[in-house]
């Protein structure tokens, strides 16, 4: 295990600092095996589990997932349903994990709205990893963009805040990303080319990555070939 993480992170000159993930294609993962949507999340979660040992291998400072939108809630209460409860056991199953590796985990998102279990679950896991010093991982439930630009508005409103001082460092500053640096890397499966609604203002300049493989059977090898297109990109922010 050792061996195989050090010699595939010399395979790359450049890593990003934060790498930002949109796990989509959980449903058609299912569908094309004649399963319910809800084992595709079932599936999808492990493979969020999986995908948090492999980048912990890389030593990537922050990593940020998207779990569930401010969006979602349209879909059917079932699935929903069925989405929290196995949302709620992966978050008791990693916090052990997490604890040993040192990660700091951080939720991004409106916390009320969300089923009372599941915010005590992740209330719990962000107290009991906040004095860890290793990789953050930020992980996004009822998370909008637009509703991130919104609580910070309101937030800088109820500070009592002058238009003069208000620039791009002060918004930062009130956003649930507050002190995280902005994505360099983001990463969307399943053939969907949209941001829909992750990280607006923080991926402003990101290098954006778009497979066909769908979420479930996202793998090692398919972190390593985003890692490979990161570092054929040229990043200029702008300038020449
Ligand atoms: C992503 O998979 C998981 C969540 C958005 C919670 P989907 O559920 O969107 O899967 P598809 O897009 O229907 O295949
Ligand atoms: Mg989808």
């Amino acid at each position: 295990m050792t061996n195989t993480s050090s010699s595939s992170v010399r395979k790359f000159t450049l890593l990003p600092t934060h790498i930002a993930i949109v796990p989509d294609g959980n449903g058609r993962w299912a569908a094309k095996r004649g399963l319910s949507r809800t084992e595709g999340h079932r599936e999808g979660t492990e493979n969020m589990y999986r995908m948090v040992e492999y980048l912990s291998e890389y030593n990537i400072p922050y990593l940020t997932l998207f779990g569930f939108s401010t969006e979602n809630w349209r879909r059917p209460e079932e699935e929903v349903t069925g989405l929290f409860t196995i949302l709620t056991d992966f978050i008791d199953r990693i916090i052990p994990e997490i604890r040993q590796k040192g990660i700091r985990l951080n939720h991004i998102g409106r916390l009320e709205g969300l089923p009372e279990e599941f915010q005590e679950s992740i209330i719990q896991a962000v107290e009991s990893t906040r004095s860890n010093k290793g990789v953050t991982l930020n992980i996004a439930f009822n998370y909008g963009g637009k509703a991130e630009v919104v609580d910070a508005i309101r937030r800088i409103i109820d500070d009592g805040k002058l238009s003069k001082d208000i620039t791009e460092e002060v918004v930062e500053q009130y956003l649930y990303t507050a002190g995280i640096p902005d994505v360099d890397l983001l990463i969307r499966t399943s053939d969907e080319h949209r941001l829909s609604n992750f990280l607006i203002w923080q991926s402003a300049y990101s290098e954006i990555y778009f497979t066909d493989v769908l979420w479930p059977d996202f793998g090692k090898e398919d972190i390593d070939k985003a890692l490979a297109f990161y570092n054929s990109r040229k990043r200029r922010f702008g300038g020449l």
